[in-house]
């Protein structure tokens, strides 16, 4: 009987072909020591990993299969993996907090990211998300990305190049804010979904309802709890969307050994909320249950308290952000070149 293996070889996506295969010059590899600490190289012909327990040689590495247990000068094992997307974004060159890959899971399929979807993004950070939306649209789809600070649009570009081993064809990076420039760039109407990750979505919640298709989706992330009720009020006030949703995603690790079974003792508590809605065709009107009238309008007060500080967002000093971005651009070129060399086949 014939086997179809075409599927589980399609080396024309784009980053396929650096995601498989013997290790080669240029590959991002995880390192794991028998009590699971973690270091990731980018592996270079002629190239050592020193610590202050031995010496490994990039060279024994380059041309093993992925998941070889390597053993450096002193006998120290490491077992060796090419890091999974999850494991990238969070060791990546970044400036501005990481949409965690919990998080980046919910709001592909909360926000229903298909293949082929034309989606829009703000702000780009470090490029986390990015990779994620890139990965579900495909390279048939298309992700116009808004970053209004250039240092952050570098550090993303560098990390979307090194994740994909060059540019990604369905990416559009956008130096620019969302609120000002998205109906330049985008027709009203042509949207499917659109993700805002930033300090005040609810100042993009216009421009966004114009850009969407009938049914879109507008997904935010929001990290604090005064951000979600603010942006919760603006997409009802805005009249062109369903009623939001709001949600948060706690996952917590377990230990599993023999008969010591139970949740880890540590885990990341707290990241953020997300909240999402759909486009009402146009008009039609927003239908909810009758409430009692409750206080949803925004003082003063209540507007000068969304300041960056109060909001418990870090300030990055502008010298972290360009060694952040020549990070990120160094690793990009490695992987463009490995890219480059690289035999599609892995053979
Ligand atoms: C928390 S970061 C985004 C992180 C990103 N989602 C990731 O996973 O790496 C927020 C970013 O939004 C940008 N930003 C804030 N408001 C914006 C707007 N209206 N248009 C474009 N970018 C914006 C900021 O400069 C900042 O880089």
């Amino acid at each position: 009987m014939a086997s179809d293996t075409s599927a589980s070889h399609d080396e024309t996506a784009t980053g396929a072909h650096n995601r498989r295969g013997p290790f080669r010059s240029g590959d991002r590899v995880q390192l794991t020591d028998e009590r699971r600490r973690m270091n990731t190289i980018t592996l270079e012909e002629g190239g050592e990993f020193h610590t202050h327990r031995g010496v490994l040689v990039h060279d024994d590495l380059i041309g093993q299969p992925e998941g070889t247990v390597i053993t450096n000068s002193v006998g120290v094992q490491y077992q060796a993996l090419r890091p999974l997307l999850k494991d990238f974004v969070l060791s990546m060159p970044r400036g501005a907090a990481v949409v965690y890959p919990k998080d980046a899971g919910q709001i592909i399929t909360m926000a229903d990211i298909f293949p082929g979807a034309r989606v829009i993004e703000a702000g780009v950070g470090s490029g986390a998300l990015s990779i994620s939306l890139l990965r579900a649209i495909g390279d048939t789809g298309h992700l116009r990305s808004f970053e209004r600070r250039e240092e952050f649009a570098e550090i993303a570009q560098g990390n979307v190049e090194t994740m994909f081993g060059g540019p990604h064809p369905a990416w559009n990076l956008t130096l620019g804010d969302l609120a000002e420039q998205l109906g330049e760039y985008e027709a009203p109407g042509t949207v499917d979904r659109a993700v805002l990750d930033m300090l005040a979505p609810w100042e993009c919640v216009s421009a966004v309802a114009t850009a969407l298709v009938p049914g879109g989706v507008v997904i935010c992330y929001v990290a604090t709890v005064t951000q979600l009720s603010r942006v919760a009020e603006a997409l009802r006030a805005d009249g062109r969307f369903t009623e939001p949703e709001s949600f948060e995603t706690m996952v917590r690790g377990w230990h599993v050994e023999g008969l010591a079974v139970r949740p880890d003792h540590r885990m990341v508590a707290h990241t953020g909320f997300l909240i999402s809605a759909r486009r009402l065709a146009d008009g039609s009107g927003r239908l909810a249950p009758k409430r009692r009238a409750s206080k949803t309008e925004f003082t003063e007060e209540d507007m000068n308290a969304w300041t960056p500080m109060a909001l418990g967002e870090r300030n990055v000093s502008d010298r972290k952000l360009r060694r952040a971005a020549r990070d990120a651009r160094k690793l990009a070129d490695r992987a463009a070149y490995q890219g480059h060399d690289a035999d599609p086949s892995g053979d």
